[in-house]
């Protein structure tokens, strides 16, 4: 059965916070962000935006694009690390928020690869035939988990929803493949202490000693960032019988522009083919993928039959990679 895209969309605040506000804040640089980073501003949720409600907005955009009603879908499949609440499923929110009446929801969490993840899963329920519409969406809100005191951290993240159809039918826009890898060992090196049952809620503990909010070792997270995506992205050329000439436009997790400049040179690929906008929303975990493919697809870069490789790596860790033939 073959699995197409039909639509994509994204949603993003309005507010904009540059690096030079955030000189303001803490004790950085527009030059060390610029630098070290790559990241010029980010996008922060205002009062009364959450996750669900990005989600729903992106939702909706692939839906209108696609031509679906909200009716028709059999399936949500929300990637994210920042859900409205612990429970219930920030997927069933967004049901609720569509009128998508007669969907299955659920969330996914496998960090910064949670879209990749949630394809993957959406792929096996329409090869199957368990489901005909599914809408895949990766959304967060970051600036209410990260440390606004953390230089190392709250420079990097923002906030923002992408989300794609995909339907079990012929036609252009395949989805050739999808791989996901999670690997275990270094879950402590890229998480939130806080806020599960590990560490619960308490003033003395979570509070005052910072548990809430996210905590990363930086060196060790980009090492492995640029191994475990070149791994992703040669599994999806491998198992698709083409080699890196093939790619029309590789579409990484923007997550930091020298992880992603190392990627794209270990693959083989030139910046006329690689996709960043990095530069304007930050890290947006789940979201950054389905929110760049929404803007090369608006942009009219994305090539009828050129394919497009899309690879992902975050906490976890949890990595992968997918192909999609325009
Ligand atoms: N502004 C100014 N200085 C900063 C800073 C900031 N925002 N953040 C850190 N620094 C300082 C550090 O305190 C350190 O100072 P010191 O040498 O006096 O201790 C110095 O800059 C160098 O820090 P270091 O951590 O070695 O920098 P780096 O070159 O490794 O860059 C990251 C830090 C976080 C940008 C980089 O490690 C990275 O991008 N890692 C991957 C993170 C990521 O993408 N995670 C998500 C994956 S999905």
């Amino acid at each position: 059965m073959n699995v197409r895209i039909t639509g994509t969309g994204s949603s993003l605040p309005g507010k904009i916070l540059t690096n030079a506000e955030l000189e303001q804040l803490i004790d950085t640089t527009d030059e060390w962000i610029t630098t070290r980073t790559g990241i010029k501003e980010r996008r922060i949720a205002a009062d009364g935006e959450y996750t669900s409600t990005f989600a729903a907005e992106a939702g909706r955009r692939a839906l209108e694009m696609a031509g679906v009603q909200p009716e028709e879908i059999d399936l949500i499949i929300l990637s994210t690390v920042t859900p409205d609440f612990p429970f219930p499923s920030t997927a069933c929110i967004v049901q609720d928020l569509l009128g998508a009446k007669n969907a299955t929801a659920f969330d996914i969490s496998a960090a910064c690869a949670g879209f990749i993840y949630g394809l993957s899963v959406a792929e096996k329920y329409l090869r199957t035939g368990a489901a005909k519409k599914i809408l895949v969406i990766g959304s967060e809100t970051l600036s209410r988990i990260v440390d606004w005191k953390d230089r190392n951290t709250c420079v990097l993240f923002g906030d923002g929803a992408g989300a794609v159809v995909l339907e079990a039918s012929e036609g252009d826009h395949s989805l050739l493949s999808t791989h996901t890898f999670s690997n275990g060992s270094y879950w402590n090196l890229l998480y939130q202490p806080g806020s599960g049952s590990r560490n619960p809620a308490s003033a003395s503990r979570t509070i005052d000693e910072r548990l809430i909010y996210v905590t990363m070792e930086g060196n060790e997270v980009f090492k492995h960032a640029v191994r475990s995506m070149e791994e992703a992205a040669v599994k999806a050329l491998d198992a698709n019988g083409l080699s890196q000439s093939d790619i029309s436009l590789l579409i990484p997790h923007q997550a930091n522009r020298r992880i992603i400049d190392a990627t794209a040179k270990r693959l083989g690929v030139g910046s006329d083919r690689l996709f960043i906008n990095l530069h304007r929303y930050g890290n947006t975990s789940s979201a950054s993928i389905p929110i760049a493919l929404d803007e090369a697809n608006h942009q009219e870069i994305l090539k009828h039959g050129g394919k497009i490789l899309l690879v992902a790596f975050g906490g976890g860790f949890a990595y992968g990679s997918a192909l999609v033939e325009w």
